[in-house]
């Protein structure tokens, strides 16, 4: 198969969606990589490297033209509308139930769009987000440690503190893989680290791994309420699959927080579970509201696109070779998983939470496929 990977345009995005050893990988079954020129080089991967490992280096007009299978890490935004086309299977992080404009061109074009984001194992786990919660997570002490210091207009305390002096409370609300890994590195930071969650067995699990260094709270309004008034740092991390993140920390409560104290609303990608949150870039990372330092980056991966990229492709690379080693339609038909990740095919829209979103028609995947859209 012809396999193509075009240099992302999104203002701020440096990762790639094939690293040069994946497009070993790939070139090693057989199959034709072509890449941008220069697509690798905001994660540090140069056009020599990818063509040591095989690829062919190409004009962003050849790439898309010339391919059956395109990877991207982003959706594609307006000046590749025009590049959408039948015959071409997209496999990217997609997020189009909230992108009507983006839907329809899928759906105008004939294009087959498979989003990273619904590609989702038979117990429901989500195997291609779950490596950007980890990083994210990640960077949230990092993000809330740095906006702590006094020129940031922090509080200006040191998240573990020294000998003879206490460290930084760091509050986590929602102990799933973004909590558990902002648990994780705010510990290793010095920190003093509590977690609400609201799920007794996840709490049950935290404990065994965490062996006592956390304190583990159940979730509840009121405890968010005595907890947050003590915190120095609190990092937002819940989800509820499928829905806007929950108002956990209302404005009245802010008003009780300590004066230039950080909060990490990681959840702001479902809409932030502060009522005063609100998406910001890297560029403008921070406001304030009522004396509390809100970061609110709705791409926080994106600051660290070498760790990113290579992550992400840890965890596509397995579906791209199936994609490209049975083809687009006998992949799909073969692997639920990826079934599950169509969003768009043949002009029809195959997942159902889009479909419900944009009030537009619904056809399940193996009804699409016996109409023989493909
Ligand atoms: N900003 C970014 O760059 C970025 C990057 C990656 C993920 N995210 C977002 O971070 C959020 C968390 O993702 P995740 O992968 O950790 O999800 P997850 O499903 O692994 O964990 C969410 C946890 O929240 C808990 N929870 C739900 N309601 C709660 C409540 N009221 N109180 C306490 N806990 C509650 C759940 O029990 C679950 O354990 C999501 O909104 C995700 O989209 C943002």
């Amino acid at each position: 198969m012809r396999i193509g990977v075009p240099k992302e345009i999104k203002p701020q995005e440096y990762r790639v969606a094939l690293t040069p050893a994946g497009a070993r990988e790939l070139a090693q079954r057989g199959h034709e990589v072509l890449v941008e020129a220069a697509a690798g080089a905001g994660s540090a991967f140069s056009d020599e490297a990818y063509e040591r490992a095989g690829a062919s280096i190409v004009s962003v007009d050849d790439v898309w033209a010339r391919s059956e299978l395109l990877l991207k890490v982003k959706e594609p935004i307006g000046p590749e509308y025009a590049r959408l086309r039948e015959g071409l299977a997209l496999f990217t992080y997609l997020h189009i139930a909230a992108d009507e404009p983006l839907t329809r061109a899928l759906v105008d074009s004939g294009i087959t769009a498979i989003a990273y984001e619904t590609v989702e194992t038979d117990r429901g786990a989500l195997p291609l987000l779950a490596p950007m919660s980890e990083i994210a997570g990640r960077l949230a002490p990092q993000a809330g440690a740095d906006h702590l210091e006094k020129p940031k207009g922090g509080r200006g305390i040191l998240l573990g503190g020294v000998a003879g002096v206490a460290p930084a409370r760091v509050l986590v609300i929602g102990g799933g893989m973004v909590g558990y890994n902002a648990a994780v590195i705010a510990l290793g930071m010095g920190a003093q680290v509590t977690i609400l969650e609201r799920s007794v067995e996840r709490m049950r699990y935290l404990e065994q791994i965490l062996s006592g260094r956390v304190q583990l709270l159940m979730s509840s309004t009121l405890q968010i309420e005595e907890s947050i008034k003590d915190a120095e740092l609190v990092i937002g991390a819940v989800l509820i699959p499928g829905a806007l993140a929950p108002k956990l920390i209302t404005r009245e409560m802010l008003g009780t927080m300590k004066e230039s104290s950080v909060l990490v609303d990681v959840a702001i990608d479902q809409g932030g579970c502060a009522e005063t949150s609100r998406p910001t870039t890297h560029d403008e990372p921070v406001y304030t509201v009522d004396g509390v330092i809100h970061y609110c980056v709705a791409n926080m991966p994106g600051a660290v696109p070498i760790t990113s990229t290579r992550a992400l492709t840890n965890v596509t690379l397995p579906y791209v070779e199936e994609l490209a080693d049975h083809g687009v339609l006998r992949a799909i038909q073969l692997d639920p998983e990826l079934a599950r990740g169509v969003n768009v095919i043949g002009g029809r829209i195959t997942y159902e939470a889009v479909a419900e979103a944009h009030g537009l028609d619904y056809t399940p995947l193996d009804d699409a496929l016996a109409a023989g859209v493909l």
